[in-house]
């Protein structure tokens, strides 16, 4: 399959012709929030659907959100460049309910999209459970034919979904992809799980509770569904490529950062090209949303990114400022890139 536009466009059509309202990404910095630095994911801008004190025309929706890890209770700032998946700005594809649908549609939607729209192989496939939550496996069983081999049962916050230390969440049933033993890795559980081999692309929320306070967790008025895909993650798989620095997307950004360097992206130099591309994305989103480098809060936060990617451009022998030369950088056909 297609590169990374095509990729995002498949899985909005998908749940737009199921019946999903296709709502545009929320800002990355959430309006309203002061419980969250940053959109995390794909459910913040619609917290207050799941808790009922809003309704809009739409019970479910389906997005490309804007997200960034970095700061705060989710942040993946220091692993950027050196694993073969995290990044600080993604875009998170996501299907929603709002009190509509639940955890059997949910998984169906999942299933299908994955098995007949994207043609990922059944064979490949795997996913987890919280625990002691026999519905999700049963239907997992029922809609994907899985064997209890293929379910495996996760009793950590791994397996348990919240955007922060309140608000809507609740347990997660994730989708991961087995990318073959030339890979190093074990499955989830596993005291390898953190190798590259069984990749996680799609996480299923069954949003159940609202955390009011620390102890103080509440039901939902109604079940509802949150999802995320990472949108980078799902292109490398179905590229074919092991990282997500080897996507059509960050090919392109990374080739901008060889040819204005004048620095192959070889040996030490590759893990700086790739902090690079990453940290231009999260600088450049965040600056046009109007944060601006400082020493506090979110300033601070995009002081430290530009500074460490300003570091590496400087570790690879970049003797001119690199990033703002970057920006405007396209893929190879003109193409804007996504
Ligand atoms: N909120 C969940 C996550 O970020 C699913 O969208 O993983």
């Amino acid at each position: 399959m297609s590169g990374v536009n095509e990729i995002r466009k498949t899985f909005l059509d998908y749940f737009a012709t199921e019946g999903h309202a296709p709502v545009a990404s929320g800002p990355l910095v959430p309006r309203n929030d002061p419980t969250l630095m940053f959109t995390s994911a794909g459910m913040v801008q619609f917290k207050t659907l799941f808790t009922g004190v809003e309704k809009r025309a739409y019970a479910t929706a389906t997005t490309a959100q804007k997200c960034l890890r970095a700061g705060g209770k989710h942040n993946d700032l220091d692993n950027v460049g050196y694993t073969a998946r995290h990044l600080t700005f993604f875009e998170m594809l996501g299907n929603f309910s709002f009190g509509d649908y639940f955890k059997e549609r949910a998984i169906e939607l999942a299933w299908n999209l994955v098995t007949k729209h994207f043609d990922i192989p059944a064979s490949r496939l795997l996913v987890t459970v919280y625990i002691d939550d026999d519905e999700a496996a049963d239907l997992w069983k029922k809609i994907a034919g899985f064997s209890d081999r293929r379910i495996i049962r996760i009793a950590s916050s791994d397996n348990f979904w919240a955007a922060g230390e309140t608000g809507p969440c609740g347990p997660c049933s994730e989708l991961f992809f087995d990318q073959g033993e030339s890979v190093f890795g074990g499955p989830p559980g596993s005291a390898d799980e953190d190798g590259d081999r069984f990749l996680e692309f799609w996480n299923l929320v069954f949003m159940q509770y609202d955390q009011i306070a620390p102890g103080d967790r509440r039901d939902l008025p109604r079940p509802s569904i949150d999802t995320g895909m990472g949108l980078e993650r799902m292109s490398a798989l179905l590229q074919g490529v092991q990282s997500v620095f080897e996507t059509d997307l960050f090919r392109a950004l990374i080739r901008a950062s060889v040819e204005a360097s004048g620095v192959p992206a070889e040996g030490a130099a590759l893990a700086s090209h790739r902090v690079i591309a990453d940290h231009l994305r999260a600088s450049s989103f965040l600056v046009a949303e109007g944060v601006l480098p400082g020493n506090e809060g979110r300033g601070y936060v995009l002081r430290r990114i530009m500074r460490r990617a300003m570091r590496h451009a400087q570790l690879i022998g970049a003797k001119e400022p690199l990033m703002h030369r970057l920006v405007p950088a396209r893929a190879r056909d003109g193409r804007r890139l996504p």
